[in-house]
């Protein structure tokens, strides 16, 4: 049987609420990614806090991805891209051969952001996107492939 791991990045917790869910329907371990220096603040105030160096350190994780063979991805998109925490992640990972299922939590701009993971997880297979429209009271209004 193939093992999957979840592994996501949550600032405010949507991301975190829909992996829970993914998790109980079917029983993958998980791996929340943490930023050493935890971002905080509104949305301007972390674009403040996202230096224009693109490695965060992030705390070594639990799992060995090296004993999964398909990992679900998800994440918040910030500035419709890849949040910095998950992009260190993927640029530290060897995907050969690795099956990544993505999805995405966002406000609704999103248009880079399947074609920027496709770019950098080189060797993955990756299946087509779930992009989780929030409203900005934080209620789920959408669910577009
Ligand atoms: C720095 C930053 C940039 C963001 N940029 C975008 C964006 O480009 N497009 C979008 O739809 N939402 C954007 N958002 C909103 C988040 O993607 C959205 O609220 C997401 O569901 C948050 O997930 P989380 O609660 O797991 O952190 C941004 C949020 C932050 C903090």
């Amino acid at each position: 049987m193939t093992r999957i791991l979840l592994v996501y990045y949550s600032q405010t917790g949507r991301t975190s609420r829909i992996a829970r869910l993914i998790c109980s329907a079917i029983g993958c371990d998980t791996e929340r990614l943490e930023p050493l220096i935890p971002f905080s603040g509104s949305q301007s105030d972390i674009r403040k806090q996202i230096t224009s160096n693109p490695h965060i350190p992030i705390r070594e994780l639990v799992h060995d991805i090296n004993q999964y063979g398909t990992v679900i991805l998800g994440m918040p998109v910030w500035d419709n891209d890849i949040p910095p925490p998950m992009l260190s992640f993927i640029n530290t990972t060897d995907w050969k051969g690795i099956k990544i299922h993505p999805f995405f939590t966002t406000g609704g701009v999103y248009v880079n952001v399947y074609s920027s993971l496709k770019e950098k997880c080189r060797g993955a297979s990756l299946s087509a996107p779930l992009f989780l429209i929030f409203d900005n009271d934080g209620v789920l209004a959408d669910v577009k492939e």
